[in-house]
């Protein structure tokens, strides 16, 4: 599965420009599904046919980047975020555009003094991208204003545990994929939705929630972490503990029948997870639940540190058992 994971991590689909991730995934699901569609937005929904309930998996393929909004005399490019991207975490890294073009993240500052007030305060204002362009119509013939951006960093394997940018939520789309391959059969009628456009409001879910019209709905995504050096106290996630069943975000309580039908298959299975209580986001699943007279939605979540950065951290053993925990519960007769 590394592999695959690999290969989704390194592919470069910011929110709104999905086309490439979305080839990516159909390449490798469409053995494994008995139709698919591309909705009218975007989302790839495919369907494995069965006569019981419907059941909605959903993992969104975008990633946070950015897009150029301005390119000066001198070729040198501002941009504003798409999506969640700290400023910060920007400052001199690599990073890429949908023409190919890279480059890097620099900083204003007219004197020293001026410089360290930046550092302090790193703002989509005071940082620019400088592709190596020696005026803007250089800049021009590899980057354009209303063009998209974002990481460029290829997978590491460290030991158990997996860096990459876009993990949020291509761990979540090389979950769902794994577990629609590992699906020998099923009593239940599935659905799997790679969504656009979660990082920017929930969209691809939305829409597709409601096409859908699921009886169930399951949203695979990341969460947060609390076992780094001062990490969020409060925020009792540990990578390697299992999969996360998540209870509440900032954006849902997730539908306790879901939730109790997740732990009770975990326990049977004796797979290991953890309970997840979230102190700040939200994930498709919130959008899935208010779907025309409410679904039943719970979420299966990934631990995943630097959530939003191009290192974001994940153990492959929590990946493994969030395949496993989707595949006997979806092997489950729904009433
Ligand atoms: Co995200
Ligand atoms: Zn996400």
């Amino acid at each position: 599965m590394k592999e695959l994971i690999k290969k989704l991590t390194e592919t470069f689909s910011p929110s709104g420009r999905e086309e490439k991730i979305r080839e990516v995934i159909l390449e490798e699901i469409k053995p494994y599904v008995d139709e698919y569609e591309v909705d009218k937005l975007g989302n790839l929904i495919v369907h494995k046919k069965g006569n019981g309930k419907k059941i909605l998996l959903d993992a969104h393929m975008d990633e946070v980047g950015f897009v150029v909004t301005y390119i000066d005399d001198k070729g040198f490019i501002r941009i504003e975020p798409v999506g969640g991207v700290n400023p910060a975490n920007l400052l001199y890294k690599r990073v890429q555009f949908e023409s190919g073009a890279v480059g890097t993240v620099g900083i204003e500052g007219e004197t020293v003094k001026q410089l360290q007030e930046n550092y302090k305060n790193i703002t989509f204002d005071n940082i620019y991208v400088d592709i190596g362009a020696k005026s803007r119509e250089e800049a021009e013939k590899r980057v354009k204003r209303g063009m998209f951006g974002g990481y460029t960093t290829n997978l590491e394997v460290l030991g158990d545990r997996l860096m990459a940018k876009s993990m949020d939520d291509r761990i979540g789309c090389a979950v769902v994929i794994q577990t629609l391959k590992e699906l020998d059969s099923s009593p239940n009628d599935v659905y799997a939705v790679f969504a656009i456009q979660e990082e920017v409001g929930l969209i691809g879910a939305t829409v597709s929630a409601f096409g859908i019209e699921p009886d169930m709905g399951i949203a695979v995504d990341v969460t947060g972490w609390g076992d780094t050096p001062k990490g969020m106290k409060r925020l009792a996630i540990t990578l390697g503990d299992g999969p996360a069943i998540k209870v509440k975000d900032r954006y849902m309580i997730a539908s306790k029948s879901v939730v109790d039908l997740l732990v009770k298959t975990a326990e049977e299975n004796e797979i290991p997870y953890q309970m997840e209580v979230l102190l700040y986001g939200g994930t498709d699943g919130a959008m899935i639940q208010k779907t025309k007279k409410g679904i039943p939605t719970g979420v299966v979540s990934i631990p995943c540190r630097y959530v939003h950065t191009q290192s974001e951290i994940v153990d492959y053993n929590d990946v493994l058992n969030a395949v496993k925990l989707l595949k006997f519960t979806l092997k489950k007769e729904m009433k």
